[in-house]
């Protein structure tokens, strides 16, 4: 069977990618960000790739494309890669949402993020002797989750209380590190390093925006995410520019083929009127897949290497392309939607929205082949 479409993942370009992000800051370590099913990459696939599972026990020879720890979003996605036998340290970025979802995590030792009183307080209805490995997160601005500044203090005496406890160390996230002349991010920064001044362990601080473009960010940990996939974080400015490689390539295909006159309206609502005798081609992609039916006319698409710009509205399964000038193309044909070439981030400019979107927005229908 032919797949409609499909989304090659080169996780040799993700290995390529953790080794840049070791250029950028050699001295910190790599929480790999795979949540979101490692950005519609693959999660249990992206994990494998950045460890080497023969030294998951001895864990003593590090290679610079190795992440030292995953981070996921919720426990569910923890699961799922210690089900898959990733025995690496994973981090549980939202924390627990009750005391049973906390055993779980005490049981496939899994690092949990605290960032409010309650989930203190559920982690204190623990048994002594439950080791539970802590990261504590404070709100130096964002204002979506952590702990406000006046109140660390009496967090970490509660910490200090349970000797059984780890505190694997103190985290704060940017809100807006991608604007590299804003002074939010310097004033999130100084709050973090004032709040934690005398206190001892590791910090984090930097998601990718954060990591290329605010040194001072940087600190003991750094948790990436979408530069691990090629993409930038920066507006402007393309994975390529920053010395990332591209790890997806997403692809459909010719389903048909038709020679449409000049004024000829295409597809639902006939937002586009042909502007000559066109040829046209349609593709086996829609927004069922995670094509954004906001993506505008004129968008590019690639066939035989050359630009076909979209036609007319993305519809579930399909959209049209206007083939004339690739006189070549078959029905069958491979269309290219991003990858190396065609800059994801310009697709997710069209779409006025961001290249995370876009990989995240991929649906199961989308076939992902590892080759
Ligand atoms: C707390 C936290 N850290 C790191 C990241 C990774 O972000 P990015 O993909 O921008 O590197 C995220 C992603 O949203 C996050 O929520």
């Amino acid at each position: 069977m032919i797949p409609r479409v499909t989304a090659s993942i080169d996780l040799d370009a993700i290995r390529h990618n953790l080794t840049r992000i070791r250029q950028w800051t050699p001295d910190s370590r790599v929480m790999a960000v795979i949540k979101a099913d490692a950005y519609g990459h693959g999660a249990v696939q992206v994990a494998r790739a950045l460890r080497d599972l023969r030294s998951e026990s001895d864990f003593a020879g590090r290679h610079p494309w190795e992440a030292d720890a995953f981070a996921v979003a919720c426990l569910e996605e923890a699961l799922r890669l210690r089900e898959a036998r990733v025995y690496a340290p994973i981090v549980v970025l939202e924390g627990v949402l009750s005391l049973e979802e906390l055993r779980l995590c005490l049981h496939h030792e899994l690092q949990i993020v605290v960032h409010d009183d309650w989930q203190l307080a559920l982690l204190e209805q623990l048994p002594r002797g439950a080791r539970a490995r802590l990261w504590i997160k404070i709100d130096t601005g964002m204002h979506r989750l952590g702990f406000e500044p006046e109140k660390v203090a009496a967090v970490h005496e509660r910490i200090l209380a349970r000797r059984d406890w780890q505190l694997c160390g103190w985290m704060t996230h940017l809100a807006r590190a991608d604007e590299t002349d804003s002074a939010a991010t310097q004033a999130q920064i100084d709050c973090f390093d004032a709040v934690l001044a005398d206190r001892p362990g590791a910090r984090t601080i930097a998601n990718s925006a954060g990591l290329v473009a605010w040194p001072q960010a940087r600190a003991d940990w750094v948790r990436p995410g979408l530069l691990l996939y090629g993409a930038s974080p920066l507006s402007g400015r393309t994975g390529a520019e920053l010395g990332l490689r591209p790890a997806m390539r997403l692809e459909s295909r010719v389903l048909a083929l038709r020679d449409c006159r000049a004024g000829e309206p295409i597809g639902y609502g006939a937002i586009y009127h042909c502007e000559r005798d066109m040829r046209i081609a349609v593709v086996t992609v829609g927004y069922a897949d995670g094509v954004l039916r906001c993506l505008p006319n004129g968008t590019p698409f690639q066939v035989h290497g050359q630009s076909a710009p979209m036609v007319g509205r993305v519809s579930m399964d399909m959209v049209t392309i206007d083939v004339s000038a690739i006189p070549q193309t078959r029905v069958g044909d491979s269309v290219l939607l991003w990858g190396e070439g065609l800059p994801v981030e310009a697709l997710a400019d069209r779409a006025g929205t961001l290249s995370y979107e876009l990989f995240c927005g991929l649906t199961q229908r989308v076939r992902r082949v590892y080759p």
